[in-house]
């Protein structure tokens, strides 16, 4: 907690797998926080065709990538194997053939080095991206302190969960229906933006009104819960009104004001939450946490200091899957070769 004085971790240099969806990647983090390399090698042109990640494409292209990709964070961090400490991999959730590829090359380094091996959830990863700097800044930016109020937003979860210490959750609430980059990615198909569609929706709502449609906010009150399918459906019917009507689609100003009603609830129950939960900080994580507006919103409130990570570290990578191995592993944890993928694991 955090008055409590901190526990004094063992140092570790660990290295991050991560294959849970569309990217495969690998990082080296030093004692949970300083970057060493990082490498992402996405596959968002393979999926754009399908306007969407097609599973086994996905796997697919994990196998031909992930060894490059881990020797290109070794070489980057110029390190090899033996300076390592621990081996984290993300075991779910995810995709199950995607999550296997990851896991079984951790697995085989495992094996060769004899170091030990850590299985990591994503969405911990997601959070504790928030504790990674690069290894060039002058000094360490502030840890986030706990208890620390979690909005964690990205394209399969949207929730909140209050973080009491190192790796422990309490979910709060979480979405009803769409994740709240789902949500994104559905609208920007509607109004014919390219995948993925939340750096779509923002590109567009940059230079729209976000005040020229009314779309409704879910509040669901007396729950941290979210629902954003009745927003999407909304913007569906002023679309299909707006074609019938013969009028050209303002996508710009549709993109606009779909991003400030997704902002609003957000922010609004974010902040309703730390209050009630006393939180001492907030942190918000996960893909959609890139987004600009959303950014500003959580920056510019005075109630309460707020992490964002750094925008390369908000979408999926492994240097968030190192540090939170980092923590695991100097807390205690150790998992074995027979550890299988969890392709649906709630963090809590
Ligand atoms: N600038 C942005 N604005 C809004 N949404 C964004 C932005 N950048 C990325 N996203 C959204 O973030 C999502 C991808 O985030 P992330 O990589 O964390 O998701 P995921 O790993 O597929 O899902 P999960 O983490 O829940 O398993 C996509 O839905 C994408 O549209
Ligand atoms: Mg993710």
């Amino acid at each position: 907690m955090g008055n409590k004085p901190e526990t004094i971790l063992p140092p570790g240099r660990v290295l991050g797998i991560e294959s849970s969806c569309d990217e495969t990647a690998a990082a080296i983090v030093e004692n949970g926080r300083v970057l060493l390399s990082s490498v992402v090698a996405s596959q968002i042109d393979l999926h754009a065709r399908y306007g969407g990640v097609f599973p086994e494409v996905a796997s697919r292209q994990h196998i031909k990538t992930i060894q490059a990709v881990v020797d290109q964070a070794l070489q980057q961090a110029h390190l090899r194997l033996s300076d390592l400490d621990a081996i984290a991999v993300t075991r779910g959730p995810g995709l199950a053939g995607s999550l296997v590829v990851g896991l079984n090359m951790a697995k085989g380094l495992a094996l060769a080095t004899g170091l030990p091996l850590v299985g990591v959830n994503h969405l911990e990863g997601h959070i504790y991206s928030a504790w990674v700097y690069p290894a060039e800044a002058a000094a360490p930016p502030p840890e986030p302190q706990f208890p620390l109020l979690v909005l964690l937003v990205s394209g399969g979860h949207s929730e909140l969960n209050l973080v009491t210490g190192h790796l422990k959750y309490k979910r709060l609430g979480g979405t009803l229906d769409d994740a709240a980059g789902e949500a994104f990615d559905k609208v920007a198909r509607l109004l014919g933006l390219p995948y993925p569609g939340g750096p779509s929706i923002q590109k567009a709502a940059a230079e729209g009104d976000p005040k020229a449609f009314p779309f409704p906010r879910a509040r669901l009150d007396n729950s941290w819960n979210f629902s954003f399918s009745g927003l999407k459906t909304a913007v569906l019917r002023t679309v299909r009104t707006l074609e019938s009507e013969g009028r050209t689609l303002p996508v710009k100003d549709l993109a606009a004001s779909f991003q400030a009603a997704v902002v609003d609830v957000l922010l609004t129950k974010t902040l309703q939450a730390a209050q009630m939960h006393h939180a001492r900080q907030i942190l918000v994580a996960g893909g959609v946490s890139a987004n600009r507006a959303l950014r500003d919103a959580f920056l510019s409130q005075k109630d309460f200091p707020v992490h964002i990570p750094s925008l390369s570290l908000c979408t999926d990578n492994a240097a968030m899957i190192a540090s939170a191995g980092y923590f695991r592993f100097a807390l205690g944890q150790r998992d074995s070769l027979d550890m299988d993928a969890m392709p649906t694991w709630p963090l809590s």
